[in-house]
């Protein structure tokens, strides 16, 4: 008897952990956003606008054949350069995790990063704290951002618990 409650438990507590991690949900952070990942346009205001989590992936659309992706150092980033490469993606949609804090390089690798091809990025380890109710940015209408996505999640999240909770008392 008591085994089996603390399976039921364990599994209650494996269920809820599992929720908690979909539902905080990785966001996917496309480049360019609906202009790609292209010639002439400014990367550095792309990503200053972004907010990258651990976890979260970023994903580069592009015409497949005409650019590609590398992941650089900061020295191949600077310059242009192969320098530092440890990755490269050809396919046109291209997703890529960042699954660790830190800084990442991407370029592209045609002859285009001197046209302004080249992303950094800094990713930052989850913030649960202020990630789970931000502070209505005053006047503002920002869609789809990781943080409006996260506080709509918690709450649900917390039902579940509950929920599952109350299902639990009335098993055992
Ligand atoms: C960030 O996004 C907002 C709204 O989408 C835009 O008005 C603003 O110019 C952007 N900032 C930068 C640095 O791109
Ligand atoms: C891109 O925009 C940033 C500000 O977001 C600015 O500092 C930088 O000079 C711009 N780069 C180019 C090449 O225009
Ligand atoms: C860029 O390349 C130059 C030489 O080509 C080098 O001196 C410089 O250190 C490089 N930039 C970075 C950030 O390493
Ligand atoms: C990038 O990698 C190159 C060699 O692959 C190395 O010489 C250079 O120091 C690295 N740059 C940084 C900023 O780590
Ligand atoms: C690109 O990646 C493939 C493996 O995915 C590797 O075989 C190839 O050497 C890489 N190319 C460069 C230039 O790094």
């Amino acid at each position: 008897m008591a085994a089996s409650k603390a399976l039921m438990l364990a599994v209650g507590v494996v269920v809820v952990a599992g929720c908690a991690v979909g539902l905080s949900g990785a966001t996917d952070h496309i480049v360019g956003a609906n202009r790609g990942w292209n010639p002439n346009i400014n990367y550095s205001s792309w990503s200053a606008n972004q907010t990258f989590y651990a976890g979260d992936l970023i994903s580069f659309r592009y015409q497949k054949g005409t650019h590609n992706v590398f992941k650089v150092n900061e020295t191949g980033y600077d310059n242009c350069t192969m320098d530092g490469v440890t990755g490269n993606w050809t396919s046109g949609k291209d997703f890529i995790p960042l699954p660790r804090p830190g800084r990442y390089f991407f370029i592209c690798g045609n002859g285009f990063c001197q046209s302004g091809m080249k992303v950094a990025i800094t990713v930052g380890i989850f913030d649960l704290g202020p990630e789970i109710y931000p502070p209505p940015a005053p006047g503002a209408d920002n869609p789809s951002t990781s943080a409006s996505f996260t506080a709509g999640a918690w709450p649900a999240a917390a039902a579940v618990v509950t929920a599952l909770g109350a299902a639990a008392i009335l098993v055992i």
